[in-house]
C-alpha cells in the first residue's frame, strides 16, 4: 500500500527582529508581561517588499534541496496560510512560478494555525490514493499585515515565516514500522468563528465598506477562551492518534505543537506528561507564526539532530475556526 514519507524540510524567516523592547515603545506592554505571560521575546518581521510568497518560497527552496528533489518533479503544491498574497490567485501558484514546477497543481488552503496540519493530511490523503506522488507542502505567513499594532494584547503575540516539506510517496508501510506519516486526525468548530478572526477585507466586510470601523481588517481574538479550547483540543487529538498507533507518550521522542503561548505548551505537556526534553519550542525567538509555526519548528528540531531515523513524532496545532489537529509521523 502507498503511504506517505517526509523527504525533506526546509524553513525561512525574515531578518528584521522585533524585540518586546521595541513593543514597549509602541504600546502599553512590557518585557516582563510579555515574557511572563507568553514565553515570547523576539518575533521576525517581514520587509516592506516582501510578501507570504517571497517567504514561502525561500522555505520551499530549503526543503528542496534536503531532499534532493527538482522543483519540476513535484506534481502538487499546497500551500496554508491565512495572509495570502492576494485573494486570489492562490500564493501556491505564485510559488509555482517561481520555482518553475510548471507542472503541478497549486492551491491554497485555509485553516490558520492549523493549516499546516490540515495540508499534511490532505497531500497525504492525495499520495495515499495513488494521485500523485511528489508534493509540497508550505505554511506561510506574514501576520504583520493583519496585526493591529494599536492592540497590545494581539499585537505581541505575532510574526512572519515560512516552512515546508517536500512529502514522498513509499511503498513501505509507516503504520508497520517504516518511516512516514502514520495517523493525521482534523477537527473544525465553526459556531467559534469570532474567538479569532479578521472580520474585515471578504466579501462579508469589503474593504471600503460604509458601515465599517477601521480596524475591521485586523485580526481579533478572545484570548481567554481561545487557551482553554486550545489546552483541551490539542490534548484529545493528540491522545488520538497515540491511541490509534498503540503507542504511549513515553514512546515520542520529539512533539512539536504550534507555537501560540508557552503557557499552552507547557500546559498540554504537563497533561500528556512529557518530559522537557520531548517538547519543540521555539516560540520565545518567533512568536506565533500561525501556519508556519509547526514546519518552522519541524525543521529546527531536524536540522538540529533532535530527531533520527525510526524516531516517533507528534505534530499538534490549534488555530482560528476553530480548527485543530494531529499528526503521529515516524522519521
Ligand atoms: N501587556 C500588558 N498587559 C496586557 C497585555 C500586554 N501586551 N495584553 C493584555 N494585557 C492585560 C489585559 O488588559 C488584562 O488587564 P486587566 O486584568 O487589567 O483587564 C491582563 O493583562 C490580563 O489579560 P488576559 O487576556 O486575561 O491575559 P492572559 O493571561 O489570558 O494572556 C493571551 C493573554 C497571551 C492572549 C492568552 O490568552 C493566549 O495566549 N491565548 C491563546 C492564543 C492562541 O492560542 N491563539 C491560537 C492561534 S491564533 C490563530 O489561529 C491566528
Amino acid at each position: 500500500m502507498t503511504a506517505t514519507v517526509i523527504a525533506g524540510t526546509g524553513s525561512y524567516v525574515p531578518e528584521r527582529v522585533m524585540t518586546n523592547a521595541e513593543l514597549e515603545r509602541m504600546v502599553d506592554t512590557s518585557d516582563e508581561w510579555i515574557v511572563a505571560r507568553t514565553g515570547i521575546r523576539e518575533r521576525r518581521i517581514a520587509a516592506a517588499d516582501q510578501a507570504t510568497s517571497d517567504l514561502g518560497l525561500a522555505a520551499a527552496r530549503n526543503a528542496l534541496a534536503a531532499a534532493g528533489m527538482r522543483a519540476e518533479e513535484l506534481e502538487l503544491i499546497l500551500v496554508a496560510t491565512a495572509t495570502p498574497d492576494m485573494s486570489f490567485p492562490a500564493t501556491a501558484c505564485l510559488i509555482q512560478a517561481q520555482l518553475g514546477a510548471l507542472g503541478a497543481a497549486a492551491f491554497d488552503l485555509s485553516a490558520a494555525c492549523s493549516g499546516f496540519i490540515y495540508g499534511l493530511s490532505v497531500a497525504d490523503a492525495f499520495i495515499r490514493s495513488g494521485a500523485y506522488r511528489n508534493v509540497l507542502v508550505i505554511g506561510a505567513e506574514t501576520m504583520s499585515r493583519v496585526v493591529d499594532w494599536e492592540d497590545r494584547a494581539t499585537c505581541v503575540l505575532f510574526g512572519d515565516g515560512a516552512g515546508a516539506v517536500v512529502l514522498k510517496a513509499t511503498d513501505a508501510e509507516p503504520r508497520a514500522g517504516a518511516s512516514g506519516l502514520i495517523h493525521t486526525d482534523i477537527h473544525s468548530d465553526g459556531a467559534a468563528w469570532d474567538y479569532i478572526c479578521v472580520p474585515g477585507g471578504g466579501s462579508r466586510i469589503p474593504p471600503g465598506h460604509a458601515m465599517v470601523d477601521e480596524r475591521a481588517q485586523f485580526l481579533r481574538m478572545r484570548g481567554n477562551e481561545t487557551f482553554k479550547v486550545a489546552v483541551r483540543n490539542m490534548e484529545r487529538a493528540a491522545r488520538k492518534v497515540i491511541d490509534q498507533a498503540g503507542v504511549k507518550a513515553d514512546d515520542l521522542s520529539l512533539v512539536v505543537p504550534h507555537q501560540a503561548n508557552a503557557r499552552i505548551l507547557n500546559a498540554i505537556s504537563d497533561r500528556l506528561g512529557l518530559a522537557e526534553r520531548q517538547l519543540v519550542m521555539n516560540l520565545d525567538r518567533y512568536g506565533n507564526t500561525s501556519a508556519a509555526s509547526i514546519p518552522i519548528a519541524l525543521d529546527e528540531a531536524a536540522r538540529a539532530g533532535r530527531v533520527a531515523a525510526g524516531d516517533l513524532v507528534l505534530l499538534l496545532a490549534f488555530g482560528s475556526g476553530l480548527t485543530w489537529g494531529a499528526t503521529l509521523l515516524r522519521w
